[in-house]
């Protein structure tokens, strides 16, 4: 039987949320998540200004919380930016780095995600590096040297101990917002090789590294996803948004272990 790792569904609420709204969901999430056995983690990603609500809410439960960028920098002159150690004073536990939406929007390369890693891990935070290749470039067949690319440069920047200490997050850029799901064997073979890339840099992170994958991930296509050898759980954006959704997505993680 195959090896069996821990599962790991990560929210990320984009620019979306008020208060009230966020009550009854961050509510109704940590209740749920309170029943799911202790090997499926589940975290969400908040705007930065709803991360002491988060706190307040989460705090001594089941869910963790993140933000979804932190600055590249530490402290100082960088006008509207958010440090990675401002966040881990909220109780942060996850930043996501290197999102589509950051590198598209946002002109962020690798190197500047690399550097994003490193201030996260800094802060005492675990970064959630997202990789991803656009329509064009798996159409040209290049998705293995885009997302090797983006996965190397931040390896190139880490000991093989920061290495054990990320979470990477496949996210195939056609896939995000879309409705289309990458397949899961589509999925998978990307999977296996990001697992071997992380491999190549150190065997013991490689076991350790949970490889999310993001993109349309809703109740009916998470446990197929899940299921998959080096698939260890998910980054939901939109479904992140309905807690019946979300907590169906951590029962998926559940029942795909269940299965595997
Ligand atoms: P989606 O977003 O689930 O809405 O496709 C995923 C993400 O961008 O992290």
């Amino acid at each position: 039987m195959a090896k069996q790792r821990a599962k790991l569904v990560v929210g990320n609420w984009k620019m979306h949320g008020r208060l009230a709204d966020n009550k009854v969901l961050l509510q109704a999430v940590s209740q749920g998540a309170d029943a799911l056995p202790e090997y499926v983690g589940v975290g969400v990603c908040v705007p930065c200004p709803y991360l002491p609500q988060a706190q307040a809410l989460l705090n001594g439960g089941r869910v963790a919380w993140g933000v979804q960028d932190v600055s590249a920098h530490a402290q100082g002159a960088f006008t509207g930016e958010v440090a990675a150690a401002m966040a881990a004073e909220f109780g942060a536990s996850y930043a996501i780095v290197g999102h589509s939406e950051r590198r598209a929007y946002h002109l962020e390369s690798a190197e500047l995600v690399a550097t994003k890693t490193q201030r996260a891990l800094e802060a005492g935070l675990t970064p959630i590096v997202c990789v991803g290749e656009t329509l064009v470039q798996r159409e040209a067949g290049d998705t293995e040297r885009v997302v090797g690319m983006q996965i190397d440069e931040v390896l190139a920047a880490l000991s093989p101990d920061d290495t054990a200490r990320i979470v990477v997050a496949y996210e195939p850029v056609w896939a995000i917002g879309t409705g289309k799901t990458a397949s899961a064997e589509q999925a998978q073979a990307v999977h296996a090789f990001l697992r071997a890339r992380l491999a190549a840099k150190s065997e013991a992170a490689a076991e350790r590294v949970a490889l999310l994958y993001g993109g349309s991930v809703k109740p009916d296509n998470a446990e197929h996803l899940f299921r998959q050898q080096d698939i260890d759980g998910g980054l939901i954006g939109g479904a992140s948004l309905k807690h019946l959704d979300f907590l169906a997505i951590c029962q998926a993680a559940v029942a795909a272990n269940a299965v595997r």
